[in-house]
């Protein structure tokens, strides 16, 4: 069989209609101001989910429409893994929540969690279960319902967050390169710089930890921007290098979209051309494990992605954790998916019975 890469066929995203602007969070008296967040940040507005929806609500809307271009039926999916740093609970699984809604029944099914490196993890975990033969396609997922860890009283924290989901579906070809390489990193020394204290195992969710807010994000911003800037363009160099191609061969970068002053800090550390980075964050915020997947979408959706487009994702978030994958983008249905299954298996079909009648 000829070797067989990981390609992306489909991809979705989905984001709250409930828009919070600037100005919304200006009235609600907090110590911000537009001028402050859209100079700070470049966000100008965000979505927050509305009543009854959470992270597996959100996932489930991309997945769907990620399978919708893919062509490809949740009873054929073989795995189902999802990044977020905001699950619908501890556990199980909001992978499980998702697979069961999107009716998945073959599926292995769990969680990522890297926080803003999420996806990029995820994806890297599914393209090597794809390489090694074990799976034949995965949907990938980073979604985050972050509103609901937000502490609206903390404005070094509430103004930057938002809620969405964004999905592919990445599928065994070897009709491209597709997934070239992924290299993944963490810093875990440097956890409290920008987490959730408690509801875990270590500081058990009491009545004394929600009246601290210890069920809040919690972030050193200024601490986390200089390593973001860092390590993101490290981490692009290294996926670069290990799809042994330059900054000249990629059409675009998509990179987190964390703050637009990190993003430029990125790209001119790298040289990079500013035109063929991708940024949303003008209208989602920091959406964390989403932002990359709900920004390939975009992208794809507006046209900024075309099939044999070469794409340079790059991540970083809490852990700390940062990672960059370069990829040939394919975006559209495996044309020939089931003529192939049929040929491989009347093949299989021969082979069986030349087995049984060979001596
Ligand atoms: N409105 C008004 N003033 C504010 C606000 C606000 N929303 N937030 C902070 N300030 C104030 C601060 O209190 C401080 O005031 P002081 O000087 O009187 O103390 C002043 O503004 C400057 O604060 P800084 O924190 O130094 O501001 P900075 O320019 O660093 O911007 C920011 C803060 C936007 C958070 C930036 O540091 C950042 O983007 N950090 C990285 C975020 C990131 O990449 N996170 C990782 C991914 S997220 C994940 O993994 C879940």
């Amino acid at each position: 069989m000829a070797k067989q890469n990981a390609v992306v066929t489909g991809y979705g995203f989905y984001a709250p209609s409930r828009v919070v602007t600037n100005l919304d969070l200006e009235k609600m008296g907090v110590g911000t101001s537009d001028e402050w967040i859209t100079t700070r940040t470049g966000i100008k507005e965000r979505r927050f989910a509305s009543d009854g929806e959470t992270t597996s609500t959100m996932a489930t809307r991309a997945a769907r429409i990620a399978l919708e271009r893919a062509r490809l039926r949740p009873q054929d999916l073989d795995l189902v893994v999802l990044g977020t740093c905001s699950p619908d609970y501890l556990f199980p699984a909001t992978a499980c929540l998702v697979q069961t809604a999107l009716g998945a029944e073959r599926a292995g099914a769990f969680d990522v969690e890297a926080a803003c490196t999420s996806f990029v993890s995820a994806l890297a975990i599914a393209n090597g279960m794809i390489l090694a033969g074990s799976a034949r396609n995965a949907l990938v997922i980073g979604a985050e319902c972050l509103s609901h860890l937000l502490d609206l009283k903390d404005r070094t924290t509430c103004v930057l967050f938002g809620d969405g989901a964004g999905a592919v579906v990445l599928e065994a070809s070897n009709a491209s390169v597709g997934v070239e390489s992924a290299v993944l990193h963490a810093d875990g020394s440097k956890g409290d710089l920008l987490w959730v204290e408690g509801g875990g195992s270590r500081v058990p969710a009491t009545n004394e930890t929600v009246a601290q807010g210890k069920h809040f994000i919690r972030m050193q911003g200024g601490e986390t921007f200089k390593l973001a800037v860092k390590s993101m363009a490290d981490a692009a160099e290294e996926a670069l290098a290990e799809a042994g191609v330059t900054a000249d061969d990629i059409d675009i970068m998509i990179p987190h979209q964390a703050n637009v002053r990190i993003i430029d800090a990125v790209v001119k550390r790298l040289k990079f051309p500013e035109e063929k980075v991708f940024v949303n964050i003008q209208r989602y915020g920091n959406t964390s494990a989403a932002s990359i997947p709900i920004a390939i979408a975009e992208a794809a959706e507006q046209g900024r992605l075309k099939k044999g487009d070469r794409v340079l994702l790059v991540a970083f978030g809490g852990g700390f954790t940062w990672g960059a994958s370069v990829m040939e983008w394919w975006g559209v249905p495996i044309p020939d998916r089931r003529e192939k299954t049929i040929v491989e298996r009347a093949a299989r079909t021969v082979e069986d019975v030349l087995d049984k009648v060979r001596p």
